[in-house]
């Protein structure tokens, strides 16, 4: 029986639910791994996690489709993203088939905590390995956790899909030696700062640009950008420092194969911004959060699209997405695993 939560009015906050999946590293090895019904985690004051940060974590979604299954959006790809940031990261990558059997586990085991067809809610998955034992001098653990817990979730801007305002920040996402391109627990501590600046300022999120010439567009603290031109092309940055979303990879195909559009993934100069129709952040939590104005050191960029909606073609594309992940429209071969 689903459980008696107000999906509508939920925004992108952690409700613990009955079950997380588990499964541990130690002498060289993954143990069986399993459900598990504690949501606390107790470790030594030096577990490597704590000292030197060594974390990382993905995200994805289930969803009720129309018909009544339950069904996740390309897990296969976290899997692996999961296995790349962990290998940048000197821990034991969690093999990719059972990282897959795992989200479908523990989706299945809080089956009720996944929102109803049409009610704006979703269930997140937060998939996350660290380093456990204790480290004192700087190195990487040997013993691991690798966990998935899961949470039911609503937008995560508040207002929905109503345009944000951004601003350019004058800090670097990623982490110092080029790790933006993995999901990693320090990259993100080290975009806490700049994002408060942002809110402290009006604002949303940041636009990062890139840390060496501060003149190409790169992605903001949780969100790859994406932007249509004025005669309908979608583009979208060209960079190794930021994650290879997989909502935008996605999006490339839903434009080219579904909608007809023009896609191109190019270095973006942050001087052509203005030229551009349309402006949107993509990304799990995101799905596509469209922009209505970046402020940038006393100048201000409004799009065409507006303030008060989502411009046309990030609509279009927005309803072909969701369209495909909750079963309303066909999608490509193995984009969707049915849980149940
Ligand atoms: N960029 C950053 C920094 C993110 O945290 C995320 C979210 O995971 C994304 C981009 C979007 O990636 P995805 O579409 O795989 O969720
Ligand atoms: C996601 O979209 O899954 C993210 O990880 C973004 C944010 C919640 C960090």
């Amino acid at each position: 029986m689903s459980k008696d939560i107000d999906w509508g009015s939920l925004g992108f906050g952690y409700i613990p639910t009955e079950y997380r999946y588990v499964a541990r590293f130690k002498d060289g090895k993954w143990d069986e791994g399993g459900l598990e019904t504690t949501s606390t985690i107790t470790l030594s004051e030096c577990a490597c996690v704590f000292q030197y940060c060594q974390a990382c974590f993905e995200g994805l979604k289930a969803y009720y489709t129309e018909e009544g299954n339950i069904v996740c959006f390309r897990p296969d790809l976290n899997a692996k993203r999961m296995a790349d940031s962990a290998r940048r990261l000197e821990m034991p990558p969690f093999p990719e088939d059972r990282f897959v059997e795992a989200v479908k586990m523990v989706v299945a085991a809080n089956k009720d905590y996944v929102p109803p067809y049409g009610s704006g809610a979703t269930l997140y998955i937060r998939p996350f390995m660290i380093g456990t034992n204790s480290v004192i001098g700087v190195k990487p653990a040997s013993e691991y956790e690798f966990r998935i817990f899961v949470t039911p979730v609503g937008p995560y801007f508040k207002g929905g899909v109503k345009p944000i305002s951004i601003t350019v920040s004058d800090f670097d996402r990623a982490a110092p030696h080029g790790t933006g391109n993995i999901k990693a627990g320090l990259n993100y501590a080290m975009s806490l700062h700049p994002l408060m600046e942002a809110h402290r300022a009006g604002f949303a999120e940041n636009m990062y640009l890139d840390p060496e010439t501060r003149t190409k567009v790169e992605e903001t603290g949780g969100a790859n950008f994406i932007f249509i031109t004025k005669d309908g092309k979608l583009v979208t940055p060209k960079s190794d420092s930021i994650l290879p979303s997989i909502t935008r990879r996605s999006l490339l195909d839903v434009a080219r194969d579904y909608l007809g559009m023009e896609v191109e993934t190019r270095e973006i100069p942050f001087t052509e911004v203005s030229d551009f129709a349309e402006c949107g952040l993509c990304g799990t939590a995101a799905v596509i959060s469209p922009v209505g104005h970046i402020y940038n050191h006393g100048e201000d960029i409004y799009f065409p699209s507006g303030m008060d909606e989502m411009g046309p073609c990030l609509k279009k594309l927005y309803d072909t997405l969701t369209g495909i992940q909750m079963g309303r429209i066909a999608p490509p071969e193995g984009w969707i695993y049915k849980i149940q």
